[in-house]
């Protein structure tokens, strides 16, 4: 995408050309943006989208956490501008008023309704992955599902943490108040140090898991009646993450069948 909107709009059966309506920087490489929502578009909170930009005669394609609550007139994304990366590359002067496409259908199965029970509620997101679970913690009917919602998000940087003013007031706001549950934000970082506050952690989310420093910051202990787990981000977090998790009895969601645990890799 050049530093002028493009004029052009593509006409798409399957997508609707919307318009990008805010930028926010949170560092010079992580940024959120918002776009109008295609009318009827419909999801879930952890799904994502397919957004498309138009780079010169072809069109890419790529997927994206919806970040905003479904209540929202527009569409909100949290995403990482990879260096050389061929679609981020093309969002470099992403402006309000620059075209994007999105698909009308929403995708993915890295939602709450996939657990059946469970009273813990355990979100762990390395970087970008943080995105579906700030539309997740925005759905009143996770408050009133789950006793305990624990989001532990790990980055490498300090101020790679985003969305925490939003995170440390979510639960004033009366509608997921009335749910009942308790949430505890856990943030670990792998390349800073951070103030010994509640809540700041030091270390990948697999280490942390393996010394039980995760557990003992939250005061929960992980156990197959009790946890659900949600995994995003990295893949490498993920498949290291599954395999604790399964010597520990936990196992994944399946189509008809009840687990513990579901996953959403972002590469
Ligand atoms: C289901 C799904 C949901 C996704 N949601 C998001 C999202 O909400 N936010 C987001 O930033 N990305 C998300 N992604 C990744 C996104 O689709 C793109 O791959 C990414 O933005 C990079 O695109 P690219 O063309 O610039 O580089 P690509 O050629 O697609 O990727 C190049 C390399 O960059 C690295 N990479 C890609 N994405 C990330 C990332 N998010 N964080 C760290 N390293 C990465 C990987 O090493 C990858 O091989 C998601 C992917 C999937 C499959
Ligand atoms: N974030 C930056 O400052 C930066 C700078 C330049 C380029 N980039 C590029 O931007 C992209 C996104 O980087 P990112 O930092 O958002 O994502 P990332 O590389 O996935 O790192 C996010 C967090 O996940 C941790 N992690 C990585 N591999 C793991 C594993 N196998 N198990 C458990 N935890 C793991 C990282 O810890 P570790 O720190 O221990 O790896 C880090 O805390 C990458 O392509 C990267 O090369 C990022």
């Amino acid at each position: 995408m050049s530093s002028t909107p493009p004029k052009a709009t593509v006409s798409h059966l399957k997508a609707s050309t919307e318009t990008v309506t805010s930028v926010h920087y949170w560092t010079e490489k992580l940024l959120s943006f918002r776009t109008t929502r295609p009318a009827g578009y419909q999801f879930t909170p952890g799904q994502f989208a397919r957004l498309g930009v138009v780079a010169g005669d072809e069109t890419l394609w790529r997927a994206y956490s919806v970040t905003s609550s479904v209540t929202e007139d527009e569409l909100e994304y949290f995403l990482v501008q990879v260096p050389g990366g061929l679609f981020t590359e093309q969002l470099k002067d992403l402006k309000p008023g620059y075209p994007i496409l999105v698909e009308k259908f929403s995708y993915g199965f890295m939602t709450a309704d996939r657990f059946v029970d469970g009273e813990d509620l355990w979100m762990l997101a390395t970087g970008t992955g943080l995105g579906p679970f700030i539309s997740i913690l925005q759905d009143p009917a996770v408050w009133k599902k789950f006793r305990n919602l624990i989001l532990v998000h790990c980055v490498r940087n300090v101020d790679e943490l985003a969305y925490q003013e939003l995170l440390s007031k979510l639960h004033l706001r009366p509608e997921l108040a009335a749910g009942g549950a308790r949430l505890q934000l856990l943030r670990s970082t792998t390349r800073d140090m951070q103030s010994p506050a509640a809540g700041n952690l030091q270390g990948r989310i697999t280490t942390l898991l393996t010394s039980g420093d995760m557990e003992a910051a939250a005061g929960l202990v992980i156990t197959t009646e009790a946890s659900r787990v949600m995994m995003c981000g990295n893949p490498e977090m993920i498949t290291a993450t599954r395999d604790i998790l399964y010597q520990r009895g936990l196992r994944p969601c399946r189509r008809a069948v009840p687990g513990q645990f579901v996953t959403e890799d972002y590469w």
